[in-house]
């Protein structure tokens, strides 16, 4: 299973647009009902405006109509599998369980598996937000 999605990400890296860093990173996305997406890094030259692979695979996500992820899949060039940055951790765990795989590979075919969880122990929920009231402040 996380072989096909390696490859789905291994193949949309290839249209990463990575001028800057010229690290080109690839994300695919299983979803329950099987589906794939898939997205690329995106950088620009105001640098902080730049979008993560990761994000990039959620918007194609939910433009498709999906709401749950099952499984991930992150590639680069990388000596070592590139770990999901800070933000692209919580973006991932809005839609996917603690439980959720995340297999991390190189292009030379290094893996490193881990989970949503592991990755983010301790993340912000909407539980946290428990006794707000939108529009109250
Ligand atoms: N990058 C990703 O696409 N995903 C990550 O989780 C780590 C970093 C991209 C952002 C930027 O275009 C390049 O890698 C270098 O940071």
């Amino acid at each position: 299973m996380s072989d096909d999605l390696i490859a789905a990400a291994n193949k949309v890296r290839a249209m990463a647009y990575a001028p800057y860093s010229g690290f080109q990173v690839g994300a695919a996305l299983m979803t329950p009902g099987g589906n794939v997406h898939v997205g690329c890094n995106v950088e620009n030259v105001a640098y902080p405006e730049g979008t993560c692979a990761e994000a990039g695979a959620i918007a194609a996500m939910i433009a498709a109509g999906d709401t749950k992820i099952t499984e991930v899949a992150v590639i680069a060039d990388g000596t070592d599998p590139v770990p999901p940055c800070g933000g692209c951790r919580q973006k991932l765990a809005e839609f996917a369980a603690p439980d959720v795989v995340v297999t991390m590979a190189t292009v030379d075919g290094k893996t490193r598996s881990t989970t949503v969880g592991e990755l983010l122990p301790g993340r912000f929920g909407a539980d946290h937000m428990d006794r707000a009231i939108p529009g109250d402040s």
